[in-house]
């Protein structure tokens, strides 16, 4: 494997997963904090409560030897509501642990948007349902990008934009009619296009030397047969799910095809004159890739389906598991390494930007044994066949600079709290028991130490 000398293996994070801490030092609520959670499972309240172990974290990553820790701001915490107004003891937060990385060596990557907002944006004016928000988030961005100038040199604008628009529970979207939701919900996804773009353009005036790009979720579409219509069903999906918000990072605009698809079903957002100025006045920097696993799609003649969970739904299009992988408790779309070469490949011919894997794990339900003790092998297993597809478009001379796993502890997951975990460091507490968030190293903590000690040579 030929890994660049300066390869920037790393693990992820975000804010809301994992620090808790919900409502102190000024912080405001957040979307995630205030949105419904079943019985039995955990919040946000206390998380990991990285908030107080952020030092003994920050450690654990130095003993890990990462290079980079790719993590999240909680936007409540810096900028609590709709005054705008920072609030100091959240910026004194990040600052400690800015800087303690640093001294660590550990360059952060950071997440400015990742599922939540501040609570009190949704209260005043909608959240992203209004353009108010797009001003709303670019000064919360100017804050940042002012206050780390020279500390923070790599952002990224929004995670995972495609599920940020749509999950109901973090983007604003509870509304009943399914027509009126999902056209909400372009036009919530068409702002926050808007505010990247505003933040693309703030950080070059703030500080042209640090990067910044959207991380996306990278949703690897194969057809489920070799009949043409599965396989343009399976272009089509791709297209909706993938690069038509892409292309709006990059290009600013919607693909012939999406906009086509999104006109003739009456969902294009309304715009404003400004708008095409504000979107190709500037581009990324960098593309995130998110990967757990590939999908399938079959062709479906059926009316289109607005009353689906995800926007994404296709008039005639089923997405469905590829048989021919093998599934598990949490991973029931089964694992493909393939995919995650595959998928990069064709951002990398669409839009000619270096790439950074932001995110990549495997979820399985996890408990301490005797000896206090997890013996994760499936999960060695797993990373281990991702890296290697990673190596090989390194090899090839695809422009990869970093590889960070999802995720670098147990956190609370994006909603189903923490009977599923991804970590390389376990925290012992339960969905319903949070004692003392004592943390652990997997055996898989030790491999990937290991990994990055040889620089991939030994995987
Ligand atoms: C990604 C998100 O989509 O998937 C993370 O960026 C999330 O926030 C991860 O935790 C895994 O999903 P889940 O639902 O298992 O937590």
């Amino acid at each position: 494997m030929l890994f660049p000398k300066n390869f920037f293996w790393g693990a992820s994070t975000s804010a809301f997963q994992i620090e808790g801490a919900y409502n102190i030092d000024g912080k405001g609520l957040a979307t995630t904090d205030v949105r419904p959670v079943p019985e039995g499972i955990a919040d946000t309240k206390v998380a990991c409560d990285h908030y107080h172990h952020w030092r003994q974290d920050v450690d654990l990553m130095a003993e890990l030897g990462l290079k980079t820790y790719r993590m999240g701001f909680s936007w409540s915490r810096i900028m609590p509501d709709e005054t705008l107004v920072p609030n100091e003891k959240g910026l004194a937060f990040y600052d400690q642990l800015i800087d303690y990385l640093l001294e660590k060596g550990i360059e952060p990557l950071v997440t400015l948007y990742h599922f939540e907002c501040p609570q009190a944006l949704v209260d005043a004016f909608g959240g992203w349902q209004s353009r108010r928000m797009i001003d709303a988030y670019a000064a919360y961005a100017e804050v940042c990008f002012r206050h780390f100038r020279g500390r923070i040199t790599k952002w990224v604008t929004v995670n995972e934009q495609f599920i940020a628009s749509a999950a109901p529970g973090m983007a604003m979207a509870y509304i009943e009619d399914p027509f009126e939701r999902s056209k909400k919900i372009w036009q919530i996804s068409y702002h926050i296009s808007l505010a990247e773009h505003k933040a693309f353009s703030l950080l070059k005036k703030i500080d042209p030397e640090a990067l910044i790009g959207p991380v996306c979720s990278i949703q690897v579409v194969y057809p489920l047969s070799s009949k043409p219509e599965d396989i343009r069903a399976a272009m089509e999906a791709e297209e909706m799910m993938e690069f038509c918000l892409l292309d709006m990072s990059v290009y600013g605009e919607y693909s012939p095809f999406a906009r086509t698809w999104l006109q003739e079903r009456n969902l294009l957002p309304a715009a404003e004159e400004e708008d095409v100025q504000i979107l190709h006045a500037s581009r990324p920097d960098f593309i995130g890739i998110n990967y757990y696993f590939s999908v399938c799609a079959e062709y479906a003649e059926k009316p289109f389906d607005f009353d689906t969970s995800f926007f994404w739904a296709a008039d005639d299009c089923r997405i469905v598991a590829n048989p021919h992988l093998t599934k598990t408790e949490w991973m029931n779309m089964g694992t493909d390494p393939l995919g995650l070469y595959d998928g990069m490949v064709k951002i990398y011919n669409r839009y000619r930007l270096p790439m950074i894997v932001t995110e990549n794990g495997m979820a399985v339900s996890e408990a301490l044994d005797e000896e206090g003790k997890i013996h994760d092998d499936y999960r060695i297993g797993y990373l281990s066949d991702h890296i290697r597809q990673v190596g090989r478009l390194c090899e090839e001379g695809y422009p990869v600079f970093g590889y960070c796993p999802w995720s670098f502890m147990d956190v609370l997951s994006s909603h189903q709290g923490f009977a599923k975990r991804y970590g390389l460091v376990f925290i012992d507490r339960t969905d319903t028991d949070v004692k003392e968030c004592q943390r652990y190293k997997k055996d898989s903590f030790e491999w990937y130490r290991k990994v990055i000690e040889t620089n991939g040579e030994e995987l």
